[in-house]
C-alpha cells in the first residue's frame, strides 16, 4: 500500500509539552541515530519491517520540527555500509520505505530545506541514487536547513575515502604530505559544507556511536535515552535541547 510521510497525521509545529521550552542557544548541527525499530515492532509481536515504517513516521515529524525551531543542520543515520549484512527482507523494506520517502519530498522543497545525502551511493539501486541526486540539484539553491540523510554511510569508508583522494593527489605531486591539515581532511568528507556535530542523539539505550560521523563528532556532545526510536517525540527532542543548553562546551580549553 502506497504510504504518505506528509499527508497523514500532522501535527501543528507547535509542542504540546507546556512544560518545557525551546533554549535559546540551539546546537548548530543535530545528529540523530534512528535507533531501536526492531525491539520497538518485536514488542508488539510485528516483523522488524514495521518498526522501520514507524520509525520513518517519527523520522518525518522529527525533520519538520527541527525545520520549525530553526536546527540548521540535522544529520540521521538512515543506513549504514554494515546495514547490508541484514536479511533481504528487511534490506528491501528499508529500500522500499526510502524510495518512498524520495517521492514525497515537496514539502521540503517547499520549506526551503536542502537535502544532501551523505554515504557511498554507488551501491544503491540505479532509481534511488538518481532520485538523491536529483533532489540534491533541486535543493542546493535553499539554506532555511540542511537536511542531511546518511545512506550506505560509514565514518571509516568516508575517511578512507578523504585518505585515498590526498594520497592520489600527493602521488601526482600535487601536494606535499607536510602540508595536510584538519581542514583539509575535513574538507575531502561528504560533510565539507556542513558545520561539526554539536549534539549526537541516540535513543534505544545503546551508548554508542557505531561508525555515524566519527570525524565530525570529535567535540560533539551526547544525549541517550532508552526511548525506542518510533516513540521519539518532539518533547523528547526538547530534552535533549535543554540538557544540551546547560552543558559547559571547552572544546580542550579551560
Ligand atoms: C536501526 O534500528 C534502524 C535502521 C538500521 C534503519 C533506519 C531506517 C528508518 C528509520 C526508516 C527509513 C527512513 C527513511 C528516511 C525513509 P534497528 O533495526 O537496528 O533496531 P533494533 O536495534 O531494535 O533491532
Amino acid at each position: 500500500m502506497a504510504f504518505s510521510f506528509f499527508k497523514k497525521n500532522q501535527p501543528s509545529e507547535k509542542n504540546n509539552n507546556d512544560n518545557n521550552s525551546i533554549p535559546e542557544v540551539l546546537p548548530k548541527h543535530v545528529a540523530f541515530i534512528m535507533d531501536g525499530n526492531g525491539r520497538w515492532a518485536k514488542k508488539r509481536g510485528m516483523p522488524r519491517k514495521y518498526g522501520h515504517r514507524e520509525g520513518a513516521k517519527a523520522f518525518h515529524d522529527i525533520t519538520r520540527y527541527c525545520r520549525s525551531i530553526g536546527i540548521k543542520n540535522a544529520s540521521f543515520y538512515v543506513f549504514s555500509t554494515e546495514n547490508w549484512k541484514r536479511p533481504k527482507e528487511e534490506i528491501d523494506a528499508i529500500m522500499n520505505l526510502l524510495w518512498e520517502y524520495l517521492n514525497d519530498c515537496d514539502e521540503y522543497l517547499e520549506q526551503e530545506v536542502r537535502m544532501i545525502f551523505i554515504g557511498d551511493k554507488s551501491r544503491l539501486p540505479e532509481k534511488i541514487r538518481n532520485r538523491m541526486i536529483e533532489l540534491e540539484e533541486d535543493s542546493k539553491k535553499y539554506d532555511k536547513m540542511n537536511l542531511i540523510l546518511a545512506i550506505n554511510y560509514g565514518g571509516r569508508d568516508e575517511i578512507v575515502y578523504a585518505a585515498r583522494q590526498l594520497a592520489e593527489q600527493t602521488a601526482k605531486g600535487e601536494l606535499n604530505p607536510e602540508s595536510i591539515t584538519e581542514d583539509m581532511i575535513g574538507q575531502h568528507l561528504y560533510t565539507r559544507e556542513i558545520p561539526d556535530v554539536d549534539l549526537m542523539i541516540r535513543p534505544s539505550g545503546e551508548l554508542r556511536l557505531s561508525n555515524f560521523l566519527i570525524w565530525q563528532c570529535a567535540y560533539a556532545e551526547y544525549y541517550f535515552t532508552d526511548i525506542l526510536w518510533p516513540d521519539f517525540s518532539r518533547n523528547e527532542l526538547d530534552k535533549a535541547l535543554i540538557d544540551f543548553a546547560g552543558r559547559g562546551r571547552r572544546f580542550g580549553g579551560v
